[in-house]
C-alpha cells in the first residue's frame, strides 16, 4: 500500500463507530497486513500481547481500554514485558474517545482525540515499511487532499472520458488547478468569506443529483475572470457574483467544467472540507503531479524530494552567500538595502522544474531573507520587492507545469502572510498578474535565452504558454539591469540505453558537431551543456542534481573537455548520496551534486557525507570532471601496464555456444567413459563462478594435442558443435574461428602456474574489490581480468580501498555496480615506486587475506564479502593491508575517500606529465 491509500484507510476507520474488540485488526488492517496474518493475530498464534491486547512481532501493541484509562494503558503497554520481547516498534491504547501513541524508537508521541488520529496516520507509515523523511510524516495534509483529489480526478475521468484524451487533458490539468486555487483562496480568506466556494455556494446551489454540478462551477469561474467593473454587464448569477476577480491567466479562457456524477459532487464537497491552510506547495506540487499520471498513480503521494536535498542544491548555489551577506550588513541600512536591491534582480531558473519546488523553496528562502533585512530596517511590513516571475522554469509535462505555477502563488501568499500579516496579504493578492514565467515544452529544444533572457531584457511570449490563454502582454519586462542568474533543479537522468528516440533526438541536436561520442551521455549531460550556451551569453552558475555517472568512466572524456571548452569550471559539488525522492522503503538513487559557472571570483567547495551522515565541506583551488579537489586530468585508456606492476589481461573468450564448457556433471561422465580425457579438462573461472563459488570447467586443448583429443569418443562431437555454431555467427570475425573449434575464439594469454583472477563487475555493496588467486592450470574466462604468474603483492594493490575507490571514479559503474577495467583502471592506478621491503609487506598483506577467507571454507567470496557478515578476521586482514599500503603511499592512513582520490589524482598527475602528447591524461579543452 501506498501513502495514500494508507491515509484513505484511515479515515475510513476514524469515521466508523469505534469497535473495542475489532480496532486493533481493523488498523492493522489499514496499514496493509493480510488476511492471513489477522487470522492469526486473531486465533493468537502470533498475538504476543501480556494485557489482551494485540501485540505484532516486530511491529506494535495496541490495546484498547474503559473508558479514561487510556494515558494507564499506554504505561501498561510500555511498561509489558511482552513488548520489550516481541521488539514492538509502537504501542497504542485507545478508549474510542482519545488515542495515545508512542514510537519507542524515537520516543516521539501522538495524543489526540480519537475522531482525529487519521490526522496522525504518518505518524504510523514505518508499519507499513514505509520509513519516511521527517517532512512526508508532517505533510499529512498533504497527502490526505493528494488521495482525495485523485479520487476526484479518477471519478471525473470515469464520467468524462474525453477529458482524459489527448486532446482534452490540458483542459483537466487546468481545471484541477483552477479548483485547487479555488480550495486554497476559500480557506485563507483571499475570497474573504470561509467556505465560499464549497460550503456556500457548489453545496447550495448545485443540485443534489450533481446534474448542474458543473454549470454552477463553470460560473463561479466565469465570475473569477470578469473585473468588477464588467460584471454589470456579465449577466452574473448573484452567487457567482460574490467571487472576486482573481484571473492572471487561471481562469481566463474557457470555463467548461467536466460533468459531475453524485459520487464526483461529494468528493469535491469533502475535499473542500479539508483545511487548505496547511498545504506545502512544494510537497503538495510533487505529489499531486502523479494524479495526472496513470503509471504514476501507484505511488501516490510517495513522490517527494526533501526540502533538504534540495537545500544541498540552493544554498550553496547563492542562499548562503545572501545570508552571509546579510550578516555582514548587520544592522547597517545602506548595506541591508543594497542586499534588497541585489535580491530583487536575482533569477532562478529551473529548466526541468516538475511542479516547482526547486522554486518554491528558493523563493521561501528569499523571503525569509528579505523580511529580517526589512525588520532590520524598520520596514517590517513592507511589499515584497522579490518579484514571483524571476523564479523561471521549464517543465514537459502539462499538469506539473500547472502545478509549479500555482504552487508559486500560492507561496508568494503563504509568505505575505507570514512577513506582512493576513489583512495585508489578503488585500493585495488579488486579481493575480497574468505574466508567464512558467513555460510547458521540452528544455532541450527551447531556447533557454528567450525563457530566462540576459540581463535587461524582455521575455518572449511562448507558444507553450502554461494557461494556454493570450497573455496580457507580449512579453515580461524585467528590472533586473546587472541582475544575477542561478540556473538549478534535477533534470531526469537516463543512460543511453533507456533513452526513448526523441530523447536521443534531444541529445543528437545538442552535442552533433560538438562530440562523435554522444550517444553514450546520459541524457542530463544536456542540462549541462545548455547551461554552459546560456552562460556564453551571461554570467551564471548552474547547480544540477545529477546522475554521478556523468562524473565516472567514459562520459567524462566526452562532455566535461566541452564544458571546460566554453569556459566553464566545476565550483562547487557534493559527491555521491543517496536522493530519496521516494519515501518508500527507503529506495532511493546515487546522485551527484554538480555546479558549474564561468567566472572564477568564487571559492570552490566539495561536499561529501561523512559515514556519520554528516555534511563535510573541502575548499578546494579546483575541482575536477570526477568531482575530485585535484587538477582538472582526464583519465584515458592505457594499453600498457607501467613497469612497476604486472601485467594485466582480459580473460579468453570461448565463443563456443557452451560446448566447450562442462558442468560438473558432465565433466563426470566425461571421466567416466573416458578417464583419458583428464589432460583436456581445466578448471574455468569468469565473474559468477569465482564470486559466487560456481564450478565449472572446459575443454582446453592445444593443437599439438588434437589428434589425442579427438581419439576420445565425447569430444568430436562437441568440436563439431562448436565449428556449427561459429559458421553461423552473424559476427563476421567470429566465422573463421569455425576452422580451429577445440581452442576459444580468443586467448589472452594462460598460466605456467598461478593466475590471479579480478571479476568485471562487483557489486557496489563490496567494501573491497574481489581479487583472489586461482587454483593452477585455471582458465579465466572473458567475464574477468587475469594476472598471470604475477606476484602476489600486486593482489595486496587490487584488494586495497585506494584501489577500489580508484576503479569507482575511473572506470565508472554499471547499473550501480563497480565496472573493472584493465586498460582505464588497473593500467592507469598511480602506484609510488615499491622498494623491496614494500613488496615483501604487501605480498604477506595478501596471504593474510587468502589465510583469512580459507578459515572460513566452503564460504564464497560473495557471503565473505557481505559487508554485513564480513568476518572479522578477514576484515582485519584488510585493513592491515590498507594500513600497510597508505603508508606507502603518504606515511599514514587517508582520513577519507576523498583524500585518497585527491592524491591518486596528484601522483597521476605527475605520472602523467611526462607523457607524449594524446597519452594518458588529457587536459582541459580537448576531447
Ligand atoms: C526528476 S524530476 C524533477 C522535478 C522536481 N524538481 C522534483 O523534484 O519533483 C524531472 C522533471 O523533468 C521533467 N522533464 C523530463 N524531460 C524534460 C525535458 N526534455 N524538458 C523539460 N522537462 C523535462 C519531468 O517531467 C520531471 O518533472
Amino acid at each position: 500500500m501506498n501513502a495514500v491509500e494508507i491515509e484513505q484507510a484511515i479515515s475510513d476507520l476514524a469515521e466508523q463507530p469505534f469497535d473495542a474488540a475489532e480496532f486493533p485488526y481493523a488498523f492493522l488492517e489499514a496499514f496493509g497486513n493480510k488476511d492471513a496474518t489477522l487470522k492469526r493475530l486473531r486465533q493468537g498464534v502470533s498475538n504476543k500481547s501480556d494485557l489482551d491486547g494485540v501485540l505484532q512481532t516486530n511491529n506494535i501493541h495496541i490495546a484498547t481500554c474503559p473508558a479514561g484509562a487510556v494515558t494507564q494503558m499506554l504505561d501498561a503497554l510500555r511498561a509489558s514485558p511482552a513488548t520489550a520481547k516481541a521488539k514492538a516498534k509502537f504501542i497504542l491504547a485507545t478508549d474510542g474517545t482519545t488515542l495515545e501513541a508512542e514510537d519507542l524508537t524515537t520516543g516521539e508521541t501522538v495524543a489526540c482525540a480519537y475522531a482525529d488520529f487519521h490526522d496522525h496516520f504518518g505518524f504510523f507509515l514505518p508499519l507499513a515499511g514505509i520509513t519516511t523523511v521527517k517532512q512526508i510524516r508532517e505533510s499529512a495534509f498533504d497527502i490526505k487532499a493528494t488521495g482525495r483529489l485523485n479520487r476526484l480526478y479518477v471519478e471525473l475521468l470515469k464520467d468524462n472520458p474525453d477529458w482524459g484524451t489527448e486532446a482534452r487533458r490540458h483542459d483537466m490539468n487546468h481545471f484541477v488547478a483552477r479548483l485547487i486555487f479555488c480550495f486554497f483562496a476559500e480557506d485563507t480568506g483571499i475570497f474573504h468569506s470561509e467556505g465560499l466556494f464549497t460550503t456556500t455556494t457548489v453545496s447550495q446551489f448545485s443540485d443534489k443529483d450533481s446534474g448542474n454540478t458543473n454549470w454552477v462551477i463553470s460560473e463561479i469561474f466565469r465570475g473569477m475572470n470578469t473585473k468588477l467593473g464588467d460584471r454589470a454587464a456579465s449577466d452574473l448569477r448573484n452567487w457567482a457574483n460574490a467571487f472576486p476577480y482573481v484571473n492572471g491567466g487561471l481562469f481566463s479562457g474557457d470555463a467548461d467544467v467536466p460533468r459531475f456524477s453524485k459520487i464526483a459532487r461529494s468528493y469535491l464537497l469533502h475535499i473542500g472540507s479539508l483545511d487548505w491552510t496547511k498545504i506545502n506547495p512544494d510537497i503538495f506540487g510533487s505529489m499531486i503531479q502523479a494524479v495526472a499520471d496513470e503509471g504514476e498513480r501507484s505511488a501516490l503521494g510517495m513522490h517527494y524530494t526533501s526540502v533538504p536535498n534540495i537545500l544541498k542544491v540552493l544554498n550553496p548555489l547563492f542562499l548562503d552567500d545572501l545570508r552571509a551577506q546579510m550578516d555582514e550588513a548587520a544592522d547597517n541600512p545602506r548595506k541591508l538595502l543594497n542586499l534588497r536591491n541585489r535580491m530583487a534582480k536575482i533569477r532562478v531558473f529551473d529548466p526541468a522544474c516538475g511542479s516547482g519546488n526547486f522554486l518554491v523553496i528558493a523563493y521561501k528562502e528569499m523571503r525569509a531573507i528579505e523580511a529580517v533585512i526589512n525588520q532590520r530596517r524598520g520596514e517590517a511590513d513592507r511589499k515584497s520587492d522579490i518579484p514571483k516571475t524571476n523564479f523561471r522554469g521549464i517543465e514537459l509535462r502539462d499538469f506539473a507545469a500547472e502545478i509549479a505555477r500555482l504552487a508559486l502563488i500560492i507561496a508568494e501568499f503563504q509568505c505575505d502572510v507570514t512577513y506582512r500579516g493576513a489583512v495585508q496579504a489578503r488585500a493585495e493578492f488579488l486579481p493575480l498578474n497574468a505574466q508567464n514565467w512558467i513555460t510547458q515544452g521540452n528544455a532541450l529544444r527551447l531556447d533557454w535565452l528567450s525563457i530566462c533572457p540576459p540581463t535587461g531584457s524582455g521575455v518572449r511570449y511562448h507558444a507553450e504558454d502554461l494557461f494556454h490563454t493570450p497573455l496580457d502582454q507580449a512579453q515580461i519586462d524585467f528590472e533586473n539591469e546587472g541582475g544575477e542568474t542561478y540556473i538549478c533543479g534535477n533534470p531526469p537522468y537516463l543512460g543511453s540505453t533507456w533513452q526513448t528516440t526523441e530523447q536521443k533526438e534531444d541529445l543528437q541536436r545538442i552535442f552533433v558537431g560538438r562530440t562523435k561520442s554522444w550517444k553514450s551521455l546520459d541524457y542530463v549531460a544536456g542540462w549541462f551543456m545548455k547551461a554552459a550556451d546560456f552562460g556564453m551569453h551571461t554570467k551564471s552558475v548552474a547547480a544540477f542534481v545529477s546522475t554521478n555517472s556523468i562524473c565516472q568512466g567514459d562520459q567524462v572524456p566526452i562532455l566535461w573537455p566541452l564544458i571546460s571548452g566554453q569556459g566553464f569550471d566545476i565550483v562547487f559539488a557534493h559527491t555521491s548520496f543517496k536522493w530519496a525522492n521516494l519515501a518508500s522503503h527507503n529506495a532511493g538513487v546515487t546522485v551527484a551534486i554538480v555546479a558549474i559557472a564561468n567566472f572564477s571570483d568564487v571559492q570552490k567547495r566539495v561536499f561529501t557525507t561523512s559515514a556519520d551522515g554528516q555534511t563535510v565541506v573541502l575548499v578546494a583551488s579546483n575541482i575536477n570532471a570526477y568531482l575530485v579537489p585535484a587538477p582538472s586530468v582526464i583519465v584515458a585508456k592505457e594499453s600498457k601496464a607501467p613497469t612497476n606492476r604486472a601485467l594485466m589481461v582480459w580473460g579468453n573468450k570461448p565463443t563456443d555456444g557452451g560446448f566447450l564448457v562442462l558442468n560438473p556433471d558432465e565433466r563426470r561422465v566425461l571421466l567416466q567413459e573416458s578417464p583419458e580425457a583428464r589432460q583436456f579438462i581445466r578448471p574455468y573461472y569468469g565473474a559468477a563462478e569465482y564470486i559466487r563459488g560456481l564450478e565449472r570447467y572446459c575443454l582446453w586443448i592445444s593443437d599439438d594435442k588434437l589428434e589425442a583429443a579427438n581419439s576420445i569418443p565425447a569430444i568430436p562431437p562437441r568440436l563439431e558443435k562448436v565449428r556449427q555454431f561459429r559458421a553461423a555467427s552473424i559476427a563476421a570475425e567470429t566465422r573463421p574461428a569455425s576452422a580451429f573449434p577445440h581452442r576459444f575464439r580468443q586467448i589472452q594469454a594462460v598460466a605456467s602456474r598461478y593466475s590471479l583472477i579480478v571479476p568485471q563487475v562487483s557489486s557496489e555493496r563490496r567494501e573491497f574489490l574481489p581479487v583472489g588467486l586461482l587454483p593452477e592450470s585455471s582458465i579465466v574466462s572473458n567475464l574477468a581480468f587475469a594476472l598471470y604468474d604475477a606476484p602476489l603483492w600486486n593482489m595486496a594493490l587490487i584488494a586495497s580501498r585506494l584501489h577500489l575507490v580508484w576503479i569507482g571514479t575511473v572506470c565508472g559503474k554499471l547499473k550501480t555496480d563497480f565496472r573493472y577495467s584493465n586498460t582505464l583502471g588497473w593500467n592507469t592506478f598511480p602506484v609510488p615506486n615499491l622498494t623491496e621491503k614494500n613488496k615483501a609487506d604487501l605480498t604477506a598483506c595478501a596471504e593474510a587475506i587468502l589465510l583469512a577467507r580459507e578459515a572460513h571454507f566452503p564460504a564464497t567470496i560473495a557471503d565473505l564479502y557481505d559487508p554485513e557478515k564480513m568476518p572479522e578476521n578477514l576484515r582485519a586482514a584488510h585493513d592491515r593491508n590498507d594500513e600497510t599500503l597508505e603508508r606507502i603511499y603518504i606515511g599514514r592512513r587517508f582520513k577519507n575517500d576523498t583524500e585518497r582520490l585527491e592524491k591518486l589524482f596528484e601522483l597521476y598527475t605527475l605520472m602523467t606529465a611526462g607523457a607524449p602528447a594524446g597519452k594518458n591524461a588529457r587536459t582541459r579543452g580537448t576531447s
